[in-house]
């Protein structure tokens, strides 16, 4: 049978508006994922998927329910607990990139490994793989802003494997990519993914990058369908 590595309980967030009218975003949701799976998270822009997904990365805290990951609640998890799941347990691509544009592309990819304190030239040459594994071995000395979209999206990619995650959480990763280049972007992620047995949450608006997942699911109303 198939472990269960996350769970969210009957989790719900909403959030104060400016006229301090609340925004109910999830509602009782609940959702279980299988070690080794990749699932897709679709939905209309606004339902809420990247605060889901920000939720399961303890980036944030639902108003009521519960997360386990590996059947403890991530929501007890304080200071360096909660740093090492967030260094250490998950990786994350996030909706924008959010490279920093004065690190060349291989100390982007090192970048999270330095701060768990990882020997210099260890994380170096494990980027340096990395970024073979991304096709951009020849790009590593570059600039962010020197690459093309489709190519900072997959050294966001990179970066997010760095630290050997268990989980990977993955916001819209080909989202501002054209059909082609989305595609190929989507195929090395999903074969990085199968290739080190991840556990995969992706969001996506498009309904075919889904149907290539284990499952998909379709966040609308707060919950999950
Ligand atoms: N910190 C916040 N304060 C107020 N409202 C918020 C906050 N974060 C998100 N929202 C609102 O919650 C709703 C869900 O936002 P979320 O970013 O999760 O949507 P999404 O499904 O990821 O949309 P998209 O596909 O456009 O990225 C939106 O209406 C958004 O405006
Ligand atoms: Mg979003």
């Amino acid at each position: 049978m198939t472990r269960t590595i996350l769970s969210a309980v009957n989790i719900s967030k909403s959030f104060q508006q400016p006229d301090k009218s609340k925004l109910e975003v999830l509602q009782d949701l609940s959702l279980d994922v299988a070690e080794g799976t990749v699932i897709a998270v679709t939905g209309a822009s606004g339902s809420g998927k990247s605060t889901l997904l920000h939720l399961l990365g303890a980036l944030d805290a639902p108003d009521r329910g519960e997360i386990l990951f590996d059947g403890e609640s991530i929501l007890g998890f304080k200071g360096k607990k909660r740093a090492a799941y967030r260094n250490r347990s998950i990786g994350f691509v996030f909706q924008f990139h959010y490279l920093m544009p004065e690190l060349t592309v291989l100390e982007n990819v090192s970048f999270p490994a330095l701060i768990k304190n990882f020997n210099k030239e260890d994380a170096y040459e494990r980027a340096g793989k990395l970024l073979k594994d991304v096709d951009l071995g020849d790009r590593k000395d570059n600039m962010p802003f020197h690459l093309s979209g489709g190519e900072r999206q997959r050294v966001a990619i990179a970066r997010s494997l760095i630290n050997s995650p268990r989980l990977l959480f993955a916001d819209e990763p080909t989202g501002n990519l054209d059909w082609k280049t989305g595609q190929k972007v989507f195929g090395v992620f999903r074969e990085l993914i199968k290739e080190r047995n991840l556990t995969a949450v992706l969001v996506t608006h498009n309904e075919q990058l889904a149907d290539l997942v284990d499952s998909k699911y379709h966040l609308h109303e707060g919950k999950l369908s």
